[in-house]
């Protein structure tokens, strides 16, 4: 079967709203911070963190929003709430024309779009590659040529492989485990090519990033199986994982976007380790369910410990966290059973 990466990159592009997207005000093109001024593009808006994203900056006064996302494993969906006050355009981020057709004028990239999980990135190593390293460097390429003053690069603690010591800092060695880590190493290296040149670059390094409209992970797989009351399955079952709310992630992708620029990557993490039995038993209280835990043989290429060393983020942009990292996960749960069928589709992890 032919992959997805060798079909054409090519989509139709579908501008379904527009917003004022003229001439930048001069003001957004000093130094310094972005302000609701600015032209803003969100690659991988539709997704989960992306869509949360979008929210953030309609609230903040942001007035021209423009999201590229191919809606792979997006849904328009998500940005329901969103959607007229929205410049979507369903295309790739591969797409070097559509990319440089959007760029013009663009002041802030928040650049999000990837194949965005460990197990989707092993199966189809063709597709997350080309996206994750090449629509990368595309993006970049043409945020430098369109004179962005900005580009925010989501990257990922896989870059980081198993650790040897926890808490992480962003000093430790990438090991990446998997092709997805690699790829985001690689994506990191595409937004720090020719350092100093305009856009200025910032990369966040997300932990497990929890909250309402992600599917497929473990812990929306983990509430789907406790609430139908199926078996949860855990493979190995010695991770330790450090999860945080996706308001929080959203706060850091804020101030790193529209604040004071910070140079180098910054962990975004609650700097607490839950393991994953921990997780499990903690969601079967919740939802008050009397399921068990089906025990699978670990996968090879999972990363099993990961805890931030969350000190550069406290410091350059102030991110402080709750005591109780999981503490959002009743909402979560009452969010879940709101929705009239699960959105599961297949494993992501
Ligand atoms: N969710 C987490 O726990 C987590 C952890 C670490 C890093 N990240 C990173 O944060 C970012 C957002 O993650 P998410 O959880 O919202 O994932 P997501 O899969 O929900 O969102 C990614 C979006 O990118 C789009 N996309 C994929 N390939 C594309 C392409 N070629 N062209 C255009 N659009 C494309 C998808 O349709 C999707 O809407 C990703 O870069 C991901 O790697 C996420």
């Amino acid at each position: 079967m032919q992959s997805r990466a060798k079909r054409s990159t090519r989509s139709t592009i579908r501008d379904v709203a527009k917003t004022r997207m003229g001439r930048r005000p001069i003001a957004d093109r000093q130094p310094g911070r972005i302000t609701g001024r600015g032209n803003v593009l969100v690659t991988g808006g539709a997704g989960f963190i992306g869509s949360h994203l979008v929210g953030r900056l309609i609230r903040n006064g942001h007035k021209s929003i423009t999201i590229l996302d191919n809606l792979s494993r997006g849904r328009t969906e998500n940005l329901a709430a969103a959607w007229d006050s929205i410049r979507f355009v369903k295309g790739d981020i591969r797409d070097q024309e559509t990319v440089a057709r959007l760029m013009k004028g663009i002041d802030l990239v928040f650049h999000l779009a990837a194949q965005s999980n460990v197990i989707g990135a092993i199966q189809d190593v063709d597709y997350s590659s080309s996206t994750n390293i090449v629509g990368t460097a595309v993006i970049m390429q043409a945020a430098r040529a369109a004179g962005v003053r900005r580009l925010v690069f989501t990257s990922s603690r896989e870059v980081y492989g198993d650790p040897s010591n926890l808490p992480v800092p962003e000093t430790a060695p990438l090991i990446p485990k998997n092709a997805y880590g690699m790829s985001k190493v690689a994506g990191e290296m595409c937004c720090t090519m020719s350092a100093g040149q305009p856009p200025e670059t910032a990369i966040l390094r997300l932990a497990n990033v929890y909250g309402s409209r992600d599917y497929g992970r473990v812990i929306p797989l983990f509430i789907e199986s406790a609430l139908d009351g199926r078996p949860v399955t855990i493979y190995g079952g010695n991770q330790i994982l450090d999860f945080i709310h996706v308001d929080r992630v959203v706060d850091a992708l804020v101030k790193v976007g529209c604040g004071d620029h910070v140079a180098g990557p910054v962990n975004v993490g609650s700097g607490k380790g839950t393991t994953i039995v921990q997780l499990a038993e903690r969601i079967f209280k919740l939802a008050n369910s009397h399921t068990k835990i089906a025990w699978q043989p670990g996968r090879e290429a999972e990363v099993t410990r990961f805890v931030a060393d969350t000190a550069r983020g406290r410091i350059h942009l102030g991110l402080e966290h709750p005591d109780d990292p999981l503490s959002r996960l009743p909402e979560l749960i009452a969010w879940s059973l709101s929705q009239a069928a699960p959105v599961s589709r297949g494993i992501a992890v």
